[in-house]
């Protein structure tokens, strides 16, 4: 394919360089960016977060830790928690209405409603189902997507490529999640992290805007350090599960961290480099908001200055899939993503996943 000018905004500071994107000749043709006319962009973007804010101090009242603990290990400050009787797709249905308003689309124009969630209504049917049934999607098929925390991501991908193969001309992703019903409220260094709510992006096609690239990745042999053991086939829900606490997420953290810190780099650079493009080219990178230590970690592992990362995580903790695209609205809101930016939105989680895609914003 030949090198094709991308439509972005003018060169900010000094590390710019008139952009064209280069396609690096070592890459084969299937890694190569698509051409602008099959590009899927993100046309419109929704959040929505239960009411109920909660506190490091308020959580310092319920376990043994501290606002200092939280604030200076994970970045945290307060995050929001879903009512006893709000379930993943009471936040969805609320961000995604407000996607559509925001793409300018209505229900009735989704082909596809892809549900990222590692903390679904029920096992079945899929919330994505219920989100379809709730917004009146009548013409969407309707999937569920679990990738835990990288799910949002993969969504975005796996939308992308429906789009682009022409399988679908408008999908919506929702990442929608209510951790706050699966942790172990008396585990410390779990209950900390967490908190409720939802984002929800609707993709179509677009000409000058849109996914460049995109990195999956997964090793299934990590899979022990982040898990729910019960409530699937293996351990269904029993009196006896329950005493044993298996229905309640566990992590190994510090095991956690490692295996992020490693993996993200190299998806962060794979993606860019498939779209052509360097890490100079790059304004934002919209991480999944894990622990500030370690996306201040990957910014020093890739020599990037750590103002070029988007940080929710003080507001909103660990929302799994949801923290993605309530990290970009949050820098919509502020000014700070602008039409024509260059995005890399990265996520890392149990499995372990992970996943990264390179974009234009705008639509
Ligand atoms: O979405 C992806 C999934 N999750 C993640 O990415 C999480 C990745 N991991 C982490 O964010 C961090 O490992 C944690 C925040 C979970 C823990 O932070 P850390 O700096 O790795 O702490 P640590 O496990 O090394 O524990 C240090 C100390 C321990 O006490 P001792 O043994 O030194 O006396 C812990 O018992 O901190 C203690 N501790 C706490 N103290 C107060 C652990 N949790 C807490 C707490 N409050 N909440």
């Amino acid at each position: 394919m030949a090198a094709a000018p991308v439509g972005r905004k003018e060169t900010r500071g000094a590390r710019r360089t008139p952009l064209t994107v280069r396609q690096p000749t070592t890459l084969p043709a299937s890694q190569q960016a698509r051409p602008a006319a099959t590009r899927a962009a993100i046309l419109g973007l929704g959040v929505h977060v239960p009411a109920r804010v909660l506190t490091n101090d308020d959580l310092a009242k319920i376990v043994d830790t501290s606002d200092e603990w939280i604030v200076e290990r994970t970045g945290i400050r307060t995050r929001r928690i879903a009512e006893p009787d709000q379930a993943a797709s009471d936040l969805a249905v609320p961000a995604s209405s407000a996607a559509l308003r925001d793409a300018g689309l209505s229900a009735s124009d989704l082909d596809l409603i892809i549900c990222a969630t590692t903390t679904p209504d029920m096992i079945f049917p899929a919330t994505a189902c219920l989100v379809q049934d709730r917004i009146g999607a009548a013409k969407a098929g309707a999937i569920d997507l679990l990738a835990a925390c990288s799910s949002f991501v993969y969504g975005v991908i796996t939308a992308a490529q429906m789009i682009e193969s022409g399988v679908a001309q408008h999908v919506l992703v929702v990442g929608a999640e209510v951790l706050s019903k699966l942790v172990d409220w008396k585990d410390r260094t779990t209950a900390v992290l967490i908190g409720d709510g939802a984002g929800a992006a609707v993709l179509g096609p677009s000409q000058n805007s849109g996914i460049l690239s995109s990195v999956v990745g997964a090793d299934g042999s990590a899979g022990d350090l982040l898990k729910l053991p019960a409530g699937g086939s293996r351990i269904p829900i029993t009196a006896e599960a329950i005493q044993q606490g298996l229905h309640r997420a566990r992590m190994d953290g510090q095991a956690v961290f490692k295996l992020a810190v490693r993996v993200v780099p190299d998806a962060i650079r794979q993606t860019v480099q498939k779209a052509g493009l360097t890490l100079d080219d790059i304004d934002w990178i919209v991480p999944h908001q894990a622990n500030q230590r370690i996306l201040e970690a990957v910014a020093r592992a890739m020599d990037l200055p750590f103002g070029r990362f988007i940080c929710t995580i003080d507001r909103y903790g660990n929302t799994s899939a949801a923290s993605i695209p309530l990290s970009i609205w949050e820098a919509l809101r502020d000014g700070r993503i602008k039409d024509g930016d260059h995005l890399v939105l990265v996520a890392f989680g149990g499995g372990f996943t992970w996943a990264a895609c390179t974009l234009i914003w705008g639509r």
